[in-house]
Order: C-alpha cells, then structure tokens, then sequence
C-alpha cells in the first residue's frame, strides 16, 4: 500500500530534519564557532599554528570543516587531522560526516590500521598518527594534504613525537620547493626534492625521479592541555592560540582508606550513584577490555537483583577493538528513563567526547607501556594516572552542567601523583619507530630531531634488536629486502620478521593467525568464579606444545563452525549461534572478530609482498621452530624452583595463569609478552629446544656462549 509506504517514509524525513536541526544548532552553540573567521585568518597567517582549548570545545570535529570551507581543499587537496587513538578517528570521522550531511567514505572519512574507509572523493580525513607516519614512506612529502593537523598532542605518543619531527622537515622541504630550495633534510641526509620512492615487485623502495613544486603545507597543533610552551619551542616560537572551554564546577570525592579492588569499588559506586543521585550518565575509567567487559558483565548480574523502578541502567563499554557502530552507541542519548554508565579506558579523557556525563568514577590507574632499556624488555604496566590525567578525568563530568567526580583514592594519593604523563617515547621500545625513519631515510637516529629526546641506551637497545632481527646491516642500513619489507609491514618489527620467515618455513599461514591473535586482548575470557568451567571448554583446543598452537586450534575451529553454518542458515541466525557457540567456549566473539579482521588485512599485505603462503599442515614441529627462529629474543629456561630464567635479560618470570602451560612446565621455551602486576608473568609460551636457538639464531646465541 504505497500510501502507508509514503506515510512512514515522510515520518523518517522529518525525524531525520529534526536530527539535522539539532546538530546545526549544537554546533552553533560550540564556544569554537564564535571565532571561526579568527581561526581561518591565523592559519592563513602562520604556518605552523598552536590551539588549545579544552576538552568538548570543538577542536576536532570544527576546525576542519572551517578549513575546509575556508577554501582549503582547493584542487583536490586534503585536510588531514591525527589522532592518537583508533576509536577516536573513527568516531569522530562519523560524527563529522554526520554534520557536513554527507555519507562517511566520500567527502569525510577516517584511516586507521586494517580499516581504511577513504575513497577518491575524502577531503577531510581522519587517520590515526601512526597511519600517517605510514604514509610517509610512500609519499615523503605527504603532497596530497594542504593542511595536517595534529591533534591530542599534549598525549604525546611516540608516533605523535615522531611525527612532529618529520612534519618539521617535510614543511621546510615543501616551503623550500616553491622557492626552488633543497630537499627533505631528516637528521644528516638529504632527499632531493625530485625524488619520489615508488614500491618495485621485491617490496624494496627504489628511487624516481620526478619533476614537481609542492605547494607549502600548513601545520596545526592541538592540544587539551594549557601548557603549549614545549610544542611553541620545538617550532620555532610558533603562535598559540586560546580557546575558551566551558566547564562548570565539579564536586570531587575522595575515599577514607585505599581500596584493596578498584573494580569492585566501581562497581559499588555506580550503584551508589544510580540509587542515590539524581539523573545524569555515570563515566567510569578503565585500564582495558577486560576489566570493562569484567565489569560489564557484573553490572548485567547485579541488576535483576534491583527492584523493578531501578533497572533502567544501560551498561556501554568503549575501547579500541570495539566495532565502530558498538562504539557509536555511546554517543546516543539514553533511552527515556534510563541512565546510561559508559565503562571506558583513558580514550573518554580527551579524544572523544560523550555527552550527558554528570558523574565521572575515576580509580586512579591507567595501562602504560613501560621499557627497560637495560634487559630489552618492554611490558604493558597498571600504573597510577598523572594528576593531569586525573584532572581531565574530573573535567569530563562538568561539560553540560554541574557534576561530581569520585575518585577512588584517598586525598592524600593525589597529591603524591606525578604532574603529568612522561612521554610515551621515553617509556617504549624503539625498533618500530626506528626502522619507520630508517626507511624514511633518517641515517642519524640519535641525531634526529625528536621534540624530547629518548635515552641513547633505548636508541642503541632498539637498534641491536633491529640488527640482530636482521633489518640492518653491519653500517646500520637497512637490509634488503628483509629490512624493507619489515618497515612495509604495519606491525611490530617481531613480528614482521616472523611473517618472513614463516614463508622460508612453510608456515605462513599458521603464523598469519598468530600474528592476527597476538595482535588483540586475549580471545580466551575466564571469569574468575568460572575458572574450571572456562578451562574444562579449553580443553578441546588446548595442545601440549603451548599457547600458540592451542590459538590456531580455536581460530581454525571457529572458521569450520562459521563456514558450515552460514551455508545452512541466514547472516543473522548464523551470528547468533555463533555468539552462543563463543560464549559456551569461553571465547571473546569479539576480540575473535577482531582477530579475523586483521588476519585479512595482513594476508593481502603479505601477498602483496609475494612471500609465500604455504601451511605446514599436521607438522607442528616446523611451526615450532619458526617460533624459535621468531622469538629467540624472548626465550626462557626452567629453574629447578619452577620459575623461568629469560635468556635475553636475566629476568625471573612466572609462567602466567592463563597459559595452557602452567601445569606442565617445559624446560624451554618462547613468550611474547610479559605482563607484570605484583609478579613478572610471561603469557603466549610455546615449548622449543634449546639446541634450536643456537641452531636457528646464531647471531644471537653462539655471541652468547
Ligand atoms: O576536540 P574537542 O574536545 O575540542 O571537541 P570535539 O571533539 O570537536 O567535540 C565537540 C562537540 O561535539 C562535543 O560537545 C560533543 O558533545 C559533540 N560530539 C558528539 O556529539 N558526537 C561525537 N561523536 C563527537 C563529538
Ligand atoms: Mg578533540
């Protein structure tokens, strides 16, 4: 009945106009909008800008559609604005889509790794600064952009650190250019300006000429934190620029004592504040998926237990390997009557913004990388928040009105906190970022112009872990090809190499899946009061050889059970059962989904390469010593007390709960990761010889000996 068909049609147009209407009038109401003629003429004055204002003011999702509509796209050119974190440039690509009118992918669209939504047509584009550094190595002019904006850089990650050196010199090139001056300079080498890199069959870079003037590039830096001397002196004494925020007052509350749980004392204070305060959605921040998905999951049981009236609590987590339209739902306003509690890591802090927060739960921690340079060893540590990190925390429930803040801590503990975060390039292993500007060209690492320097001791470690990979050569040049591929590869050095030699073993397609299921949070979820249960699922799976190979069982398993059904069922009902069979299996379906995703990605990458994917089929012993070839670096041996000696630092480590190895203790084995808490756990074991690694990493063993 096309009258009916008109009806409902007509009803979704003026939702849709009102929807419209509203976002018009929000971004009207932004404290950025008052100065956007402002804003537009600064650019146009300076090359390299500085703006900061606060969180919610509108620096992300406006300054690039001001640009944009201030004429700088002219000629097919490219906004680009970086973000530190995925599930920011994602959602906020969306958002921005959202506001222009326009469908994402076309005009406005983001880039992250393994997720590229860019066409042709994208003018303003959000992409992660890792992505962008990427990209450098196949246009080092990065010509296509007539504006990058760097954006969270008070975060100060070590790819936003790196690229604020490459942007420095990649501006003076083009500038120079125009007037016919000198090439990239990136430390003591200089590319001349004509030279364009292209990709030849072996995935090396060679060199070719081309003749064309860059026309200048613009350069923004934002940050949320008011401090902008450091970035004004690295360039040059730039121009800052204020933006005012709107933030009215918040109420913090401390605790008397320390807590022994902070998940648990989260978990009591969102009911506190459910039962006893009035409306307004709750934030509470997180180190990482599984405390969210812990926590999220204890929310969902407690709640029928409430009476009928108080129920109406709608549980949404958001961290990075969330699916982009899970991630979406936290920005919708709650349903009526309900209050919402957004169960986030540290991205809610700055990166993105979520409307409706009253109250903020803030236990006080954050995950961070952490490296020492001595042993090599780099770890992912629990550590206290700076008190800036603690303030931004707080700021967050004082967007839209009055708020309160409850920290879980004792007053005292604040004021014991660092001022603020040191920067992640002083805490991290260099090798990735170090073969990136390798292949840039960048000959004097240590000579490199880093907005903060990283210790000389990290910088050597890094490159000894890069020779012994065998990425450089005896002059510390990139080796070829296996140094060019590993900087093509858009992952760890590590496991790059990995994929290499997979394809010289015959195994690239079981280290294919390894390498994807390393690369997320754990696909395996044991909730503590069902540890036998979980384990008991485990054990179809489960091989005696090690973690590695027990994760291509359920990879592989998963696959078989979705290939069957979906030639018996439908999409929907097939994504059902699946839930059902990952959640009688103990398995994260979403991290398993994840996984699949980057599996894709890397395989086409690989392909690409030409390396060659065989399997080594039922011969797990090959595949095994890959892994030993892979990871000799990360290799332990047992100690009579039932601990493990890692080889490459002399650490002692525990063999962590989790690993399908904890109760039959090879003698020797390879981790990948070491994770540390009140002991040094290493987690992804597999068993090896030791006699491989003297066999299979000469370069590394036989010095040893
Ligand atoms: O970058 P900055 O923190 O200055 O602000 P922004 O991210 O540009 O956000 C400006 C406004 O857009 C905020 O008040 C948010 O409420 C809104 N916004 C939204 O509703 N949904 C998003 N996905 C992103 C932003
Ligand atoms: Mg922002």
């Amino acid at each position: 009945m096309p009258s009916v068909h008109q009806g409902n049609f007509s009803n979704r147009q003026t939702q849709f106009s009102v929807r419209r209407q509203k976002i018009i009038q929000q971004r009207k109401s932004l404290p950025i909008a008052s100065v956007e003629k402002r804003l537009v003429e600064e650019v146009r004055k300076n090359d390299v800008l500085i703006i900061v204002g606060e969180t919610g003011s509108g620096k992300t999702t406006q300054i690039p559609q001001f640009l944009f509509d201030a004429g700088f796209c002219r000629d097919g050119r490219v906004i680009g604005i970086t973000q530190p974190r995925r599930v920011a440039a994602v959602t906020v690509a969306k958002r921005v889509a959202e506001e222009c009118g326009v469908e994402l992918g076309q005009k406005v669209a983001y880039s992250v790794r393994f997720d590229d939504a860019t066409s042709g047509l994208t003018r303003i584009k959000y992409m992660t600064d890792g992505l962008l550094l990427r990209e450098a190595l196949l246009d080092p002019y990065l010509s296509k952009y007539s504006v990058i904006i760097v954006d969270e850089a008070h975060e100060r990650t070590v790819h936003t650190d790196v690229l604020m050196g490459l942007l420095k010199s990649v501006q003076l090139a083009r500038s120079s250019s125009v007037s016919g001056g000198q090439g990239l300079n990136l430390g003591n080498k200089n590319v001349n300006v004509t030279l364009e890199k292209e990709n030849d069959q072996s995935g090396s870079v060679r060199k070719k000429p081309r003749h064309e003037k860059f026309a200048p590039l613009k350069l923004i830096i934002m940050s949320a934190s008011l401090d902008a001397r450091a970035f004004s002196e690295y360039f040059a004494g730039a121009k800052a620029v204020h933006i005012q925020g709107r933030q009215f007052p918040v109420d913090i509350f401390y605790t008397l004592h320390a807590e022994t749980d902070y998940l648990d004392a989260s978990l009591i204070t969102i009911f506190q504040i459910h039962l006893d305060e009035g409306p307004g959605d709750i934030l509470v921040f997180l180190t990482g998926q599984e405390e969210i998905e812990s926590v999220e999951r204890l929310i969902n049981e407690k709640l029928p237990q409430l009476p009928q009236e108080n129920q109406k609590l709608l549980v949404l987590p958001i961290f990075a390997a969330l699916p982009s339209e899970q991630q979406m739902r936290v920005f919708a306003p709650a349903p009526s009557g309900f209050r919402k509690v957004i169960l986030a890591t540290n991205i809610a802090e700055t990166s993105v913004t979520i409307p409706g927060i009253k109250y903020v739960i803030d236990p006080g921690f954050v995950k961070a990388r952490s490296y020492d340079p001595g042993k090599g060893m780099e770890s992912l540590i629990i550590v206290p928040t700076s008190k800036s990190q603690a303030l931004q925390r707080s700021g967050r429930a004082g967007r839209e009105g009055p708020g309160k803040c409850f920290r879980l801590y004792p007053e005292k503990e604040f004021e014991k906190l660092e001022d603020s975060t040191m920067p992640e390039i002083k805490r991290c292993n260099l090798s990735n970022v170090i073969l990136q500007l390798k292949a840039l060209g960048v000959e004097d690492i240590l000579g490199f112009d880093f907005i903060e320097k990283p210790s000389r001791a990290a910088i050597i470690k890094s490159l000894e872990q890069l020779f012994l990979l065998g990425a450089l050569t005896d002059e510390c040049q990139l080796s070829d090809p296996v140094g060019h591929q590993m900087a093509r590869l858009p992952l760890d050095p590590i496991y790059s190499r990995a994929l290499i030699l997979a394809s010289q073993f015959n195994c690239l397609e079981e280290m294919l899946i390894t390498v994807a299921l390393l690369s997320v949070e754990s696909i395996f979820y044991s909730p503590r009061d069902k540890l036998e249960e979980a384990r008991t699922a485990m054990k179809c799976f489960s091989s005696s050889e090690g973690d590695h190979i027990t994760l291509i069982n359920v990879y592989r398993a998963s696959n078989d059970f979705l290939e069957k059904r979906s030639m018996e069922m439908s999409t929907t009902k097939c994504e059902k059962v699946y839930k059902k069979w990952c959640k009688e299996n103990f398995i994260n379906s979403r991290s398993l989904r994840h996984a699949r995703d980057i599996h894709k990605q890397i395989q086409e990458h690989v392909q690409q390469m030409g390396l060659n994917l065989s399997s080594c089929g039922d011969d797990m012993l090959q595949f095994r010593r890959c892994l030993a070839a892979s990871f000799f670096l990360n290799a332990a041996v047992k100690q009579p007390e039932g601990t493990y000696r890692a080889l490459a630092s002399g650490q002692v480590v525990q063999v962590h709960p989790s690993s399908v190895l904890f109760r039959k203790k090879p003698d020797c084995v390879i981790f990948n990761e070491l994770v540390q808490t009140n002991h040094k756990y290493v987690r992804n074991l597999t068993r090896v010889d030791y006699l491989w690694l003297t066999e299979l990493a000469p370069q590394y063993y036989a010095m040893q000996s």
